[in-house]
């Protein structure tokens, strides 16, 4: 009949849709990497170096923050690398240009946040950019 040359296309059709579903959960499986990794391991302290030194230049507080604890860092790998950072940062004695014996405030100018922060990163460029902020004072 008229109608044979259409059917015989039509069984291609979910064997595509299943290849291209496997293709895509593959490629999930195969080009993201998240591992938690601990502070001191490479690149982390700079990244973490940058991000309080954006945390303070945005701030209009008059004194520097810095960080307290650091509860949890993931390194993420896609088409490129990105660290997650969870972590108690603290009011300081300092204000915003001494850096040095910066203690935690204490009695009424102490000052708990907590943060998340997403960071490209790309830090054999010394290249770091900010993705997402997210802070709650406690
Ligand atoms: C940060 O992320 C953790 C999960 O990793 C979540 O439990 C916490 O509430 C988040 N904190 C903020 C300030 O968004």
């Amino acid at each position: 009949t008229m109608a044979r040359p259409w059917q015989a296309p039509w069984p291609l059709l979910p064997i595509l849709v299943t290849l291209v579903a496997l293709t895509y959960q593959a490629g999930k499986k195969t080009f993201i990497s998240i591992e938690e990794v601990p502070a001191e391991s490479n690149h982390v302290k700079d990244t973490l170096q940058f991000v309080m030194d954006e945390y303070n230049k945005e701030s209009d507080d008059k004194y520097n923050f810095r960080i307290f604890r650091v509860l949890k860092i993931q390194k993420q790998i896609t088409d490129h690398m990105e660290y997650h950072f969870n972590l108690d940062i603290r009011r300081t004695t300092c204000l915003k240009l001494e850096t040095t014996n910066c203690a935690p405030q204490e009695g009424e100018l102490h000052k708990q946040i907590m943060c998340n922060f997403s960071v490209f990163a790309m830090p054999w460029f010394e290249k770091y950019k900010i993705k997402k902020k997210k802070c709650i004072n406690s």
